[in-house]
């Protein structure tokens, strides 16, 4: 410590104080710029996290910190231009160390003025997250597993009702072939090969389905129309119903668009409706609806325009003392080979994802209805609204 310096006391705090103070700081940079970008000053946290000390630092221009592909693309001046323009401005990415290394930084530059408003200068805050960027990379590699097991166990039970179909679809064929060697009447022929024909085209029609929602990756966030995909789902999930079961849907039309991932929306359709062919007893209506709706903070805090879709069966009902378990991943009450206990996990983790949420309504032998909210992309929010 300065000997020179009175113990701290708010009165006696000075310029020089403060200085010490940042300069001390050892997990945050803290540096100053001139208006062009130069560094003028340098703390022991900057010298720690990028490895220069202050006599390679000071005079130098920010951009030295920057990878070679920000700098191409013109991201140090961007941001100071920001920060000079709107008074701050704030970035998370990469950046290089003396020694070549790379660390994963948040960054924020403040525009600073003297008393007539003027820039003096610039402060700029780092921080080293890489270990938290790791971790985070970690956490969506596994989400994205787990999606991936999830599919697979969703493509085993779409193609075991698939095969039913299929087998049907080619008795009808080879029946029909049958009958179409043996006939003389043009009439009868032209009738049976059209069957064939039909029952071919639904077939092409299923394999492509399944190829469609094998294919579709995770993790592509873009504005979705609900109405066209509501519908083009339907005649998909649907194939998962059993024979004595069938599909009701209700949507309103102008449904609020969206923004997530369209292949795990369809996967988190998919997965209530198994749920729901699974606690029915092999008949009965699931049913599938669809409206806007305007949350004040009443369901699980959410306020704003959402879209709530919801799937009733009739079935089982859910045991209140199991409720707390059901969104755990791999929490089945289904036999082996029934149940992986992956699906009300992935629906959970893609409507927390969207921004959403998914609630629960059911009493035992009372049937069950899932709801699932998803809120609406926030331009059409802000235009309801006015
Ligand atoms: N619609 C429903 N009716 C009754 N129970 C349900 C329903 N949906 C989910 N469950 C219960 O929640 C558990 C977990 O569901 P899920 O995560 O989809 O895994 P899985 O279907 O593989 O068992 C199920 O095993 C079941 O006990
Ligand atoms: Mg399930």
């Amino acid at each position: 410590m300065n000997s020179q310096l009175a113990p701290l006391s708010p009165s006696t705090l000075t310029e020089r104080h403060y200085e010490m103070l940042v300069q001390a700081v050892v997990d945050y940079a803290i540096f100053m710029l001139d208006p062009a970008g130069y560094v003028v000053s340098w703390n022991a946290g900057a010298s720690r996290i990028k490895g220069y000390d202050a006599s390679e630092a000071i005079g130098q221009h920010l951009s030295m910190f920057y990878t070679d592909e920000d700098r191409g693309a013109g991201k140090p001046e961007y941001l100071l231009g920001r920060a000079m323009r709107e008074g701050r401005a704030q970035d998370e990415g990469w950046r290089v160390r003396k020694d070549g290394t790379r660390f994963w930084a948040l960054v924020v530059i403040d525009a600073i003025r003297n008393e007539q408003g003027d820039i003096i200068g610039l402060a700029k805050i780092t921080r080293d997250i890489t270990d938290r960027h790791e971790a985070e990379g970690r956490y969506d590699a596994l989400r994205a597993q787990l999606f991936q097991a999830q599919k697979l166990e969703a493509l085993g039970q779409l193609s075991g009702g698939m095969a039913h179909d299929f087998n049907n679809l080619l008795t009808i064929i080879l029946s029909a072939a049958k009958l179409a060697s043996r006939t003389t009447d043009p009439a009868r022929l032209a009738s049976l090969l059209d069957n064939i024909q039909t029952a071919g085209e639904r077939g092409a029609q299923m394999t492509r389905n399944l190829l469609t929602f094998a294919r579709s990756e995770p993790k592509l966030c873009c504005q979705v129309n609900l109405n066209e995909l509501l519908d083009a789902a339907a005649t998909f999930i649907s194939q998962a119903l059993p024979k004595h079961m069938s599909l009701h849907m209700q949507v309103a039309d102008d449904l609020h668009p969206v923004q997530l991932d369209p292949s795990e929306l369809e996967m988190a359709l998919l997965n209530l409706i198994l749920n729901a062919r699974d606690a029915m007893s092999g008949s009965g209506v699931v049913r599938l609806e669809a409206s806007n709706q305007r949350l004040n903070g009443d369901v699980a805090g959410l306020q704003g325009e959402f879209v709530l879709i919801t799937v009733t069966d009739q079935g089982c009902g859910i045991d209140p003392a199991i409720r707390a378990r059901l969104f755990e991943p791999f929490f089945t009450t289904k036999e082996i080979g029934k149940g992986t206990g992956l699906g009300l996990s992935q629906v959970y983790g893609f409507a927390r994802q969207a921004g959403g949420s998914v609630q629960i309504d059911s009493a035992a032998g009372q049937g069950t209805t899932m709801q699932l909210y998803l809120p609406a992309c926030s331009t059409q929010a802000a235009d309801t609204q006015e």
